[in-house]
């Protein structure tokens, strides 16, 4: 377990030992990043002043008397929900009960025009969101509401979405084995947008940095990477290619299922044709000139500047507020390529081993795009 300290100069991370008990003198410096230092320290724990040497550039110096009213006691992944293999933040309806939320949206009812779209966190989902609901739509038009209104990992009565006038574009973040089978069976349609784990890895940390979702808020990339990507956490969501292979698993081995991929890479690179393809998948007629009008309304700058501007972020708002936490940053760089602000050398060679591992049993076609 660990606490976060904030010092004026810099953030420090204190590992109690597991007795609780101190040890003053049994300290170690574990890391230095751009913005934080984490260093070990063990220390008694009912003491009312905490003594630290440290220094932003890594090298110790004197002694900083930190009184314990300055420790802000935020648990990292303390409150995650762990279930079925898998880890989530605590969305209010996984938190208070996973196992009947989950089984919920397994049998959940879905009609035939209903779009459900499947995505890791952090590959785009807010983007594709409102250029399927344009589509369906026929306009370059901004839907009103934000995609949490229809994000079903969070919705606790999911029969409340039986009001909601069709067609409706369901998104979630959820492994295929927890998803509305008859939808599948049906053949309805779905869609699933894919972006480099590396870009994903960076997004997540900003957007759980942002909003503190995992209750990482003040844990440095470093250990993000380590814990998350590398780590005990990796199973989060089902893990970015344990995700993806449950879903193509299951549209290879089910006649009739359907599924339409979209690259987040190939959207920003070209996206009318993205947009056409996606349109001929919804069966919706749709010109060049749409299209274009789509893609334009869609650009990360003028979705963003709308999310801001216009659309309603009652939902958001409410279930951050329920799970005690900021409401995040959706829209932040929008690029291919950000990792390489932030990987180290290290940090690169070490995922990459993991991804050539994790490719060797993929049997789809899975093109990742880590620039363009
Ligand atoms: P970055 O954090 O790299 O900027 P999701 O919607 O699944 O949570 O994904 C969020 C990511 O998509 C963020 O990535 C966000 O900025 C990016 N994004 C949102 N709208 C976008 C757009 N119109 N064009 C490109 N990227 C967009």
């Amino acid at each position: 377990m660990s606490v976060y300290i904030l010092s004026d100069r810099h953030r420090l991370i204190v590992h109690f030992s597991k007795e609780n008990r101190v040890c003053r003198k049994n300290r170690e410096l574990r890391e230095t990043t751009r913005d934080c230092i984490s260093l070990k320290v063990t220390f008694l724990a009912f003491s009312t002043e905490l003594w630290l040497d440290s220094r932003s550039d890594g090298t110790l110096r004197g002694i900083t008397l930190l009184p314990l009213t300055h420790i802000v006691i935020n648990m990292p992944f303390e409150d995650l929900v762990h279930y079925d293999g898998c880890c989530f933040p605590p969305f209010p309806p996984l938190a208070k009960d996973a196992k009947k939320h989950l089984e919920a949206l397994r049998n959940m009812e879905t009609r035939d025009d209903d779009v459900i779209m499947i995505t890791f966190p952090k590959c785009g989902t807010h983007w594709v969101w409102e250029i399927i609901t344009m589509l369906l739509k026929g306009k370059a038009e901004y839907h009103p509401l934000t995609r949490e209104h229809v994000f079903l990992d969070v919705i606790d009565d999911l029969s409340s979405l039986d009001t909601l006038p069709s067609p409706r574009v369901f998104n979630t973040h959820m492994p295929y084995r927890w998803l509305p089978r008859e939808h599948f069976k049906a053949g309805r349609k779905v869609v699933n947008v894919i972006r480099n784990p590396k870009d994903v890895a960076v997004s997540w940390y900003c957007h759980w940095h942002s909003s503190n979702e995992l209750g990482c808020g003040s844990i440095c990339w470093s250990e993000f990477f380590e814990e998350v990507v590398m780590g005990q956490y990796k199973n989060a969501f089902g893990g970015y290619f344990n995700f993806q292979k449950e879903l193509y698993h299951a549209i290879k081995s089910n006649e009739g299922y359907s599924l339409c991929t979209l690259y987040y890479e190939n959207l920003k690179k070209d996206p009318c044709s993205e947009i056409l393809k996606l349109a001929d998948y919804l069966g919706v007629p749709c010109t060049t000139s749409l299209a274009t009008a789509i893609a334009e309304k869609c650009s990360f700058q003028n979705l963003k500047q709308a999310s801001d501007d216009m659309k309603d972020h009652g939902e958001v708002m409410k279930v951050m507020k329920e799970m005690g936490r900021d409401p995040p940053k959706f829209y932040r760089k929008g690029e291919v390529g950000d990792w390489k602000n932030w990987y180290t050398v290290s940090q690169n060679e070490r995922h990459d081993a993991k991804i050539q591992e994790e490719m060797k049993d993929v049997n789809f076609d899975l093109k990742l795009i880590y620039e363009i």
